[in-house]
């Protein structure tokens, strides 16, 4: 059994609302707000790379965890500062971790997930008994400035957990793929900026999330009914809503932060339980559900339940 020691997230200082956006795009305010529930992103500014934000991430979990050290590194992103080598040997060492095994997880939206898949898999096989897992994204970065189906909806961020022995803690690991898809959500080979399909996007992430979520309580011995907080990956509110009426779990029970960071990507789930943790809408025992889809296509769920731990959820280069 893996539990949850400690919990940080990081965001970029720059705020850019929707009425920013509109102000160089053919959007409103009111169009992003109705279709999608996003009021405003982070992102970051020129010069700010991914390591960045997953660097401070990790260092703000480590603090959570009052622990300077673990003994391997999972990195999930999908705008990593350089396509190779794999970016979390960097991240480690610029947390003083040189000599830890250290690698990058890239399933889109369901990194967190996978990446988590990793992190207890390191330690049941032995191989760690602690293990920094930081999702991390700098999607301002691939964004089409001018494509109003995607520019309005990726912001950056970061979030981090450090993963150790015990329990009860974290339930079983439900992951999918169907590489069919792999053309709606993509950064086109020689191409520079990424690319969605959105209408079946929607449609594909609201069937695989409440199918592989009640997939993910069943193989946990639970149901809808056990679930205190639904954490969704922040893709779009309608999505959101959707898989909550699907699996049954009231409204007041699912966990957001969509209006104030956007999709964030991998680091969706971490930054929203960093958020709700350090804000108090999330409380130790709480059973949680987190449910994730995205390019690959991929998709997951996990039971979690919420550990004893004061989340470090900040602003880069503010206050750590
Ligand atoms: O994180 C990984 C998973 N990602 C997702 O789950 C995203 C899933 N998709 C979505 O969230 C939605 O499909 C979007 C938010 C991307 C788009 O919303 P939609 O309600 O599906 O809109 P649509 O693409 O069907 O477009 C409807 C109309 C179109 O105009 P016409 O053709 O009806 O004249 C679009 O051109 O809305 C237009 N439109 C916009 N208008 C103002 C699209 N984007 C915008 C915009 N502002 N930003």
């Amino acid at each position: 059994m893996s539990v949850i020691l400690g919990v940080g997230a990081s965001l970029p200082p720059r705020l850019v609302t929707n009425d920013d956006l509109a102000t160089r795009l053919d959007t409103s305010d009111e169009w992003i707000r109705s279709r999608t529930g996003i009021r405003a992103r982070r992102w970051v500014e020129p010069g700010t790379t991914t390591s960045d934000l997953a660097v401070d991430a990790g260092a703000r979990a480590l603090r959570s965890a009052g622990r300077s050290t673990v003994d391997a590194v999972v990195v999930a992103t999908t705008t990593p500062d350089r396509s190779c080598p794999a970016i979390a040997p960097a991240v480690a060492a610029r947390l003083g971790l040189v000599g830890v095994p250290a690698h990058d997880v890239a399933a889109v939206c369901t990194g967190f997930l996978y990446g988590l898949a990793n992190a207890v898999g390191l330690i049941a096989s032995g191989a760690a008994r602690t293990v920094l897992l930081i999702a991390a994204e700098t999607f301002s970065t691939i964004l089409d400035p001018d494509d109003r189906g995607t520019a309005v909806i990726f912001g950056d961020g970061a979030g981090a957990v450090v993963v150790g022995e015990g329990g009860p803690g974290i339930g079983p690991c439900v992951l999918g793929s169907d590489g069919t898809g792999a053309d709606l959500i993509q950064v086109p080979a020689g191409g520079r900026h990424f690319r969605m399909s959105g209408k079946e996007v929607f449609r594909a992430a609201v069937e695989r999330m409440s199918e592989v979520a009640l997939d993910a309580l069943a193989r946990a011995g639970l149901g809808p009914a056990d679930v205190d907080r639904l954490a969704p990956h922040q893709a779009n509110q309608r999505i959101c809503d959707a898989v909550a009426r699907n699996l049954g779990v009231a409204g007041s029970k699912v966990l957001t932060d969509l209006d104030a960071v956007g999709n964030t990507a991998a680091a969706s789930i971490p930054v929203l339980l960093a958020d709700a943790a350090a804000h108090g809408a999330l409380k130790a025992g709480d059973r949680v559900l987190a449910v994730a889809f995205g390019g690959g296509l991929t998709w997951g769920a996990v039971t979690l339940t919420w550990p004893d731990v004061v989340a470090d959820f900040g602003v880069l280069g503010q206050d750590r």
